[in-house]
């Protein structure tokens, strides 16, 4: 049910602040313990490399679960789109433990890598927000987003949850190895629940961005270094999905091996700098596309704002800023196909669950 929404996708997007706050109930015990199954904690120690394996958006969410997996517990990860591994599988590692990110659990590119890992005897789990899904009943563990039902095509809430689950299963498999994870995980997630919230507050001021940089640009760039380059690509996403505008994203230093010929008059460039290492380079890529007539969009973290910045986001931990920078970039999507008259909740040539390869 929409309720008083216009569209599921506003409404799963104002979900996100709850849903961050229920992983956090549904993950730990009154002690701030975190509630994993045995089975997952021997099965992450025993591997000697992770292959996340997912599609789209999942997929963006995977890359985002690398960094913390790699950064805070010391475990090698690869992250493959599936229907690529599928027939191009890399050369494994001798104990690899696969992790499949699917929120409807029913997409037929992962699990046709499910299926033939389980052929050759490998352990997996699934990272899905439907618990009876075929690839939730396929592996050998399940862990569970605890989203609610998403419904509108673009999904917005399950990539926050999916990075929030990998977050705490990163924190847990770092202290499972005896190693120090330098923050308070249950307060930082919940510092995050509640920057989400007045990011929620913020459509008008998102509108107004939708309408200034997007109402009438043919494409639109996203740029950002590292963890910033992750949530980039998954805007980018987001913009092409809804709104049909040509859009892409790149690492910022990568424009000007090609791409920054792209740029003329007027396209809007939107730069997110949350990174405090590459704020001064990612800084250098907006001047150098502003000097071929960009018109940017720079969406900073609080404490690295600068002038001229067009948001700031309200200050979290940086290592889990895509949970946060997402926001103002799924609600200019939103904004960005509501006044080009698309259809939000059932774009063009896409489905909900992909169930065919
Ligand atoms: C984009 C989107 C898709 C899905 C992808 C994987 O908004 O929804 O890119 O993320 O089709 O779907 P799941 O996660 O259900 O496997």
């Amino acid at each position: 049910e929409k309720g008083t929404y216009p569209h599921f996708m506003l409404k799963e997007i104002d979900e996100q602040p709850f849903v961050i706050r229920n992983i956090i109930q549904k993950y730990q015990d009154e002690n701030d313990n975190i509630m994993l199954e045995e089975g997952i904690r021997n099965a992450i120690k025993e591997a000697d490399r992770l292959y996340i394996i997912a599609c789209g958006t999942s997929y963006h969410a995977g890359l985002v679960g690398k960094q913390f997996l790699e950064t805070f517990a010391k475990i090698p990860v690869e992250v493959h789109v599936a229907s690529e591994f599928s027939y191009n599988m890399p050369l494994l590692t001798e104990k690899p433990l696969f992790i499949f990110i699917s929120q409807s659990g029913e997409t037929a590119d992962s699990r046709a890598v499910l299926v033939q890992v389980k052929e050759l005897g490998y352990p997996a789990i699934t990272l899905t927000n439907a618990p009876g899904s075929t690839l939730s009943r396929e592996a050998d563990y399940t862990l569970l987003l605890h989203a609610g039902p998403e419904i509108a095509v673009a999904s917005t809430k399950a990539y926050t949850a999916q990075i929030a689950v990998l977050a705490i299963l990163a924190v847990d498999s770092a202290r499972a190895k005896g190693l120090h994870i330098p923050f308070d995980l249950t307060k930082e997630l919940g510092i995050v629940a509640n920057a989400m919230e007045v990011l929620c507050d913020s459509k008008e001021e998102m509108e107004n961005i939708a309408k200034e940089f997007l109402a009438t640009t043919r494409n639109c760039f996203f740029i950002g270094r590292g963890i910033d380059y992750y949530v980039c690509l998954e805007g980018a996403l987001k913009l092409k999905e809804i709104s049909y505008i040509q859009a892409e994203g790149f690492a910022g230093g990568e424009l000007k091996h090609g791409t920054i010929a792209l740029i003329e008059q007027g396209t809007p460039v939107i730069a997110l700098a949350t990174q405090e290492h590459v704020n001064l380079s990612i800084r250098g890529n907006v001047k150098e596309v502003v000097a071929r007539g960009a018109n940017p969009c720079v969406i900073s973290l609080k404490g690295l704002e600068m002038e001229g910045d067009r948001f700031v986001l309200p200050s979290v931990l940086e290592a889990f800023s895509p949970l946060v920078s997402v926001i103002p970039l799924q609600l200019i999507s939103y904004y960005a196909a509501l006044h080009r008259d698309c259809d939000v909740d059932k774009p063009r040539n896409l489905a909900k669950s992909v169930t065919v390869e």
